[in-house]
């Protein structure tokens, strides 16, 4: 039996942070200035203030100003809506990051809107949706989840993408719909399945690159694999793990891993793999958001 070559993403991300450190420094000595960040959460989500805090933390790492607004969950709209206007007016921030899901009172698309796109990191204001979809990926700020995947599949295939078939099984437009387009550009044939694609299974296997991002843990099996396919697992899942202990939990991907980790040429691990790229690849836009602002 073969196993799978593991895509290790925390030792990737780690040389993308080395490098973006490097280019902030340069950037620094020709401008006199640091990539700022500003991260708004609103409300006390325990997930969104891990993924917060560890944004902050990577980059005053990486050499950026960091910034982060924490507001309580019963804020006003309007009040977002006026700290995301004045961080749009602030020369010393770059990049801006609301966390999302936010509260229902607020409507996440009007405030993803009011962010300048020059300043959208997420990249998810509709005029950055719109240079990604036409092909503009230059002038883009392209969503971070989508563009570390990429960077693993290309270093799994050693750039070899084109003409492939891949399946994304999620349709969000933080993940699925991005990372479609991006995969299109790569001259991928690609498919995007989701909760209503009938007979899921052999979609799944007639495709050479898979990602799995729909929030179902271990739901995509090994015998949907096709042998030798590389499998991105974006899905980030908690569940119980009584066999650690009493109300002991553990986390797994939406690949149930052992089993696709025998039939994939490569797969990436849940935690270890998208994880640690998303935010390397919210650094590398935060510092692309700098370059072109301050050149
Ligand atoms: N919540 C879950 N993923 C993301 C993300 O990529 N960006 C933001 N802003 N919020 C998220």
């Amino acid at each position: 039996m073969t196993q799978a070559e593991v895509i290790d993403g925390k030792a990737v991300a780690t040389s993308v942070r080395d490098e973006i450190q490097k280019r902030t420094g340069a950037l620094f000595d020709s401008t006199g200035a640091k990539p700022g960040l500003a991260v708004v959460l609103v409300g006390e989500d325990p997930a969104s203030q891990v993924y917060v805090r560890n944004k902050e933390k990577t980059a005053s790492e990486c050499g950026f100003h960091s910034v982060k607004h924490d507001l309580p969950a019963d804020t006003p709209e309007a009040d977002v809506l006026t700290l995301v206007q004045q961080l749009n007016e602030d020369p010393a921030i770059h990049g801006i990051l609301v966390q999302l899901p936010l509260p229902s009172h607020i409507d996440e698309s009007k405030v993803l809107r009011l962010i300048k796109p020059e300043k959208d990191v997420d990249g998810f204001h509709p005029i950055n949706v719109g240079l990604l979809t036409t092909g503009e990926r230059d002038r883009a700020m392209v969503p971070c989840t989508p563009a570390g995947c990429l960077v693993l599949i290309k270093r799994a295939l050693k750039g070899a993408l084109s003409g492939k078939t891949a399946v994304v099984i999620g349709r969000s437009n933080i993940v699925g719909k991005p990372m479609a387009s991006l995969l299109l550009q790569e001259s991928c044939t690609v498919t995007i399945a989701h909760s209503r694609t009938r007979d899921l299974p052999s979609v799944v296997r007639g495709a050479d690159i898979v990602i799995a991002a729909v929030g179902r843990p271990e739901m995509v099996r090994g015998d949907w694999i096709k042998p030798g396919a590389t499998v991105i697992d974006v899905g980030i899942n908690r569940i119980p793990a009584p066999e650690r202990g009493e109300g002991k939990t553990r986390l797994v991907g939406d690949v149930a891993y052992e089993e696709a980790a025998k039939v994939a040429g490569a797969i990436t691990p849940v935690p270890g793999g998208v994880g640690p790229m998303t935010i390397a690849m919210l650094m590398a836009n935060t510092l692309t958001a700098a370059r072109r602002q301050l050149h």
